[in-house]
């Protein structure tokens, strides 16, 4: 448990509302204060406490619009208790922008709870029409958002607060419905995950490296029977052929590490390989960055500790399918070890490389990374995750990871989770068109997509394309989502777990193998 972080007992009641004893009751109102159930609430209120309620929420501008919170205190049996009013303005058809809102409502009032330290409180789940999703769905929901709203990074802040310990109650028609109990687990398992990676990604380089990041690779391996966990370091990895994954660790006085976590959940189950980019800090090598494009280079390693801590809470939750986590983990640096510009590597699968910029590091350590996925686990779908390109952000801007992939089911899928979970991805085009941007004179593939081609997030891609043999494969460009997202609440300042959400419904509910796969085997 990390100071500042939350201690969270998340109970289930189907006791009338106002029978649960709490210090703190949310209210999360539609606009103009007028429906059936919103109307009760407030009379009840009324009629207990305010007899001038709604006078009060008038004269103060409170009308339940999106965005208002509003907060009264009242004492009841010597106890101060909170009533937090939350707007979440009109709701209308488009139930994925209902959720959002959802989220982003509740969080406000987590943070509200938060900075008064309530000990314990309780809300309605809310209506389940508006939203489209099951009750149980969006409980989890809103115990994920609960510990993504709670997040802060202040490990080196002095005079922290220590955690925050709340007793928090769902009201819920059924409480004892096993699918409610479901729910929570994963709600809890992946809020702690994402908060685990965001920790871990808002960490500095001068903490976090690759062999301090494989430590705790190791540790989450060491914690769970169900996970297997194979490191071996840069020269080994030359060892393999990985040619290009070494050609960026070299550079760096601390050794780069490549780490494999194993997840089984079933003997005949299809199994997907995440492969995570972990740069720990990426100064552009020889190729060297300005200072101002250097900030923010400790993110580089989002992927990887999205997979890592991915890779924890699949332990705990036991999907029905097989997971390999992949992430090679590097220090970008130069030095006189380090790669050169017109540096000549071969990767695992014998391709050559010509090295154009040390800067475009992450498609090097990823390209062995999938080779080494084809070859030792013939995975049936690798998905990777990585902040690849500047480019990324002005293509799809902050609210939405690149989603980039040839195979039309796996992209519906995907955005499908993105669209469920308020973790959003957004489809960039790829075709045989862009292929021709990584041509290299004097080896078989640049490591930079030539320049007139434009379209750099997808030239990359097709970079890491080339590197997949059998599987289907998709990736995702998160350098617009990694970090610093304005506007969101839940998601704060610093690391955001980007992609987390959706990766996790991706495995958690595979449902690939109903569609027919469009390469790999069993199908023609
Ligand atoms: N880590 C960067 C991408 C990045 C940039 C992420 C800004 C987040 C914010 C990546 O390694 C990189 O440097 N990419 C280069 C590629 C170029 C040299 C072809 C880029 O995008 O400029
Ligand atoms: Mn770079
Ligand atoms: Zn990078």
């Amino acid at each position: 448990m990390r100071k500042g972080d939350i201690m969270l007992l998340i109970n289930l009641t189907d006791k009338p509302f106002w029978e649960n004893k709490v210090e703190a009751y949310v209210f999360l109102l539609k606009e103009n204060l007028d429906s059936a159930s919103d109307l009760d609430s407030l009379d009840k209120i009324e009629n207990e406490f305010y007899p001038h309620l709604k006078k009060i929420l008038k004269r103060h501008q409170f009308n339940g619009k999106r965005g208002q919170t509003y907060v009264l205190t009242a004492e009841k049996d010597g106890k101060l208790l909170q009533f937090f009013f939350v707007g979440l303005g009109k709701l209308d058809n488009a139930w994925d922008r209902n959720l959002e809102i959802l989220r982003r409502a509740w969080a406000s009032a987590v943070q509200r709870m938060k900075h008064l330290s309530i000990e314990s409180a309780i809300v309605a789940l809310p209506e389940k029409e508006p939203f489209k999703v099951s009750s149980s769905e969006l409980l989890k929901q809103l115990i994920i958002n609960t510990y993504m709203a709670n997040y802060e990074f202040t490990q080196f802040k002095s005079n922290q607060k220590d955690e925050w310990n709340c007793s928090l109650f769902f009201d819920v028609a059924d409480a004892a419905n096993v699918s409610y109990d479901h729910a929570v687990e994963q709600g809890k398992i992946l809020g702690q995950a994402i908060n685990q990676a965001r920790h871990w990604i808002d960490l500095p380089g001068n903490i976090i490296n690759p062999e301090t990041l494989s430590d705790y690779a190791r540790s989450i391996a060491d914690h769970n029977k169900e996970l297997s966990c194979t490191i071996f370091g840069q020269e080994k990895a030359l060892e393999l052929g990985m040619g290009s994954f070494y050609s960026v660790a070299k550079g760096s006085d601390v050794e780069g590490k490549f780490v494999i976590l194993e997840y089984k959940g079933a003997q005949d189950a299809p199994t997907i390989a995440l492969c995570g980019k972990g740069v720990t800090f990426d100064t552009g090598g020889i190729s060297l960055k300005p200072s101002s494009s250097m900030d923010g280079m400790k993110y580089d390693m989002s992927g990887a500790a999205a997979v890592i801590a991915l890779m924890g809470a699949f332990a705990k939750l036991k999907p029905q399918v097989n997971v390999i986590g992949i992430t090679p983990l590097v220090e970008n640096m130069p030095s006189g070890k380090a790669s050169r510009q017109d540096d000549i590597v071969v990767a695992m699968n014998g391709k050559t490389i010509e090295i154009k910029s040390t800067d475009a590091e992450g498609r090097l350590i990823l390209a062995d990374a999938i080779c080494y996925a084809e070859k030792f686990y013939k995975p049936d779908v690798i998905v990777d995750i990585a902040t690849l390109t500047g480019a990324c952000a002005y293509a799809v801007g902050h609210f939405y990871a690149a989603l980039i992939t040839r195979d039309e089911d796996l992209r519906q899928t995907l955005f499908d989770a993105g669209k469920l979970t308020g973790d959003r991805l957004w489809p960039l085009p790829i075709d045989d068109d862009f292929v021709d941007a990584n041509r290299s004179d004097v080896a078989d593939l640049a490591n930079t997509g030539a320049r007139n081609y434009g379209a750099g997030t997808v030239t990359a891609a097709c970079f890491l394309e080339s590197f997949v043999s059998k599987a289907r494969w998709a990736h995702l460009d998160i350098a617009s989502s990694a970090s610093d997202v304005p506007g969101i609440n839940y998601l704060g300042k610093g690391a955001t777990g980007a992609s987390m959400r959706t990766l996790a419904e991706f495995i958690l509910n595979y449902d690939l193998l109903k569609t027919t796969p469009i390469k790999g085997s069993g199908s023609n």
